[in-house]
């Protein structure tokens, strides 16, 4: 009997920022497998609830990949044990985070998995700092990036990186015309996302040269969110919603 492995984000730092998902999940949880960034007073309140806690980030002079077939190993070693364990990360899991790595080794393995996602530093550390990422007449738009990257690199994003756009739903013909026209590949994944999260979560899988026609089919009216670039191939392999 395979137990059950949640991968889950826990915020930033302020346990006011685990969301009401993390929390049921940690209190059903067996083991805890915390990363480093995982806020102290988190740290602290679970301690509180005597769960069996493993530190799971990552050690100093320790190579990454290493450690990462260990924490794999240990999640694998309590599912199989049929245990609930919370594999719980800093911020969102799918970000900066290795989740995803994380995620795709379980689903190999056939062990029953689910994201539980976080509030990402990327806009709550700025938002406790009062400062908002867009602004209606100074941003409209974030790049998000690593500083392991250099310059060069984050101009490369329009052509190899990750794109998300919200508020492009009937802009989309316009956008990937636009993309292919700058470069990027006609057969690159594109996701588009209807009401994410909630019930009526929808998710429509193309590619550049092929969504629009899709999307219009599938005739969307609710709030969409797009994304693309190579990683949108992952909901194949975590196959995590309802897709169209
Ligand atoms: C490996 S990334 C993980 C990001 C995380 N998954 C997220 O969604 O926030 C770690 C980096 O996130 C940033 N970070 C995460 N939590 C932060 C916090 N509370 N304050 C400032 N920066 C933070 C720092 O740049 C840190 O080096």
């Amino acid at each position: 009997m395979h137990g059950k492995v949640y991968i889950v984000g826990a915020g930033p730092g302020d346990p006011g920022l685990l969301t009401v998902k993390a929390i049921r999940a940690i209190e059903k949880a067996d083991v805890i497998l915390y990363d480093k960034l995982v806020g102290d007073e988190i740290i602290e309140m679970i301690k509180q609830m005597n769960k069996k806690m493993i530190y799971a980030g990552k050690r100093s002079n320790e190579r990454g990949l290493e450690r990462q077939k260990e924490i794999n190993e240990l999640m694998k070693k309590y599912a199989l044990e049929g245990k609930i364990v919370v594999r719980l990360k800093g911020g969102d899991p799918f970000v900066f985070g290795r989740g995803c790595v994380e995620a795709e080794f379980l689903s190999k393995e056939g062990i029953p998995l689910e994201i539980i996602p976080g509030v990402s530093s990327i806009n709550s550390v700025p938002a406790y700092a009062g400062i908002p990422l867009t602004h209606p007449e100074l941003s409209s738009s974030v790049l998000v990036v690593t500083g392991r990257d250099d310059i060069e690199a984050w101009k490369q994003t329009p052509l190899q990186g990750t794109i998300v756009i919200l508020m492009g739903r009937d802009t989309l013909p316009g956008i990937c015309e636009k993309l292919i026209n700058a470069g990027r590949g006609p057969s690159t994944p594109v996701a588009v996302i209807e009401k994410g999260t909630t019930r009526e979560q929808r998710v429509i899988i193309g590619v550049l040269e092929d969504i629009v026609e899709k999307v219009r089919r599938a005739k969307l009216k609710g709030a969409t969110l797009v994304v693309v670039g190579d990683v949108v191939n992952f909901s194949n392999i975590l196959n995590g919603s309802k897709k169209i």
